[in-house]
């Protein structure tokens, strides 16, 4: 589905100084597949994300997505990210149903099918809310019900739960899983946490400090459906979450040269 083929991306700070913020990632990524982004902070898992969302281009290297070489943004990748805010003149029904009435679904479908949406984040009865009346995790439901309204094939998420308290983020997360469940979306998505991403992931790419590289691939062979409760009495699952703490220790090996 997803083909990253040495991809770097050198930025220009200015004054002639160059910034490698991603150095030679390559990374393949199925159909339906969850992928989750581990790195520290700077490593360019943004940067890794805006790429493949085609808001920037790579210095060198490709992205692929079904084959096709990735030139810009398009509907079939739907960013989910804490930057892209809600439109605060418009209700929850109406940021939900801005993306459908822009492909050209009349308004009654476009209707229904953004309270259905609505209903799937569970925010059923919100629909004439505006986006200041919202809690930080309402916010970023009707964000998501958005992003799903376009009916992307591939789901970019960068951070998404990143600002919201540890209740509202585990809700979220096995909202987000369901959702997953039920239409098999690929996903990438960006975290710190690495928690987060054993309980949502099929595979973990780390990356290591700038500039980033791909510093290990790591599967998560749980089984699906996953119920947080059950998970966190797991040792395979306490097992993972604590070998990948460690690696994220572990300083990266010197590039060869
Ligand atoms: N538009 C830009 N111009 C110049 N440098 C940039 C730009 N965007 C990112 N960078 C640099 O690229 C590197 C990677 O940034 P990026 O935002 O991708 O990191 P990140 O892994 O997402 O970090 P965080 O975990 O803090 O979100 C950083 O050193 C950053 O300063
Ligand atoms: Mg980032």
């Amino acid at each position: 589905m997803i083909a990253i083929a040495s991809v770097t991306k050198t930025f220009d700070s200015g004054k002639g100084r160059r910034h490698l913020a991603l150095a030679d990632i390559s990374l393949d990524i199925a159909a339906g597949e969850f992928v989750s982004i581990l790195g520290p902070s700077g490593c360019g898992k943004s940067t890794l994300l805006y790429i493949v969302g085609g808001f920037i281009p790579p210095s060198t290297g490709a992205v692929l997505v079904k084959g096709a070489r990735v030139s810009g943004p398009s509907p079939d990748r739907g960013p989910v990210f804490q930057e892209f805010a809600l439109f605060p003149w418009k209700t929850v029904l109406g940021n939900v149903m801005y993306g459908l009435e822009r492909q050209g679904v009349r308004r009654a479908q476009a209707t229904a099918r953004a309270r259905e949406l609505i209903a799937m984040v569970h925010l059923g009865g919100y629909e004439s809310f505006y986006p200041k009346e919202l809690s930080g995790g309402m916010k970023q439901r009707v964000a998501i019900a958005r992003t799903l309204a376009y009916g992307p094939s591939i789901l970019l998420m960068d951070e998404p739960f990143g600002s919201l308290d540890a209740h509202t983020r585990t809700r979220l997360q096995n909202d987000l899983l369901e959702i997953w469940e039920r239409d098999r979306k690929t996903v990438m998505f960006v975290t710190h946490s690495v928690e987060e991403a054993v309980f949502l992931s099929d595979r973990i790419v780390m990356m290591s400090r700038s500039p980033g590289r791909v510093k290990d691939v790591i599967a998560i062979d749980l089984p699906r459906p996953r119920s947080r409760a059950d998970l966190l009495l797991d040792r395979r699952f306490q097992d993972y979450v604590v070998n990948i703490e460690r690696l994220m220790e572990e300083p990266a090996p010197e590039p060869r040269r």
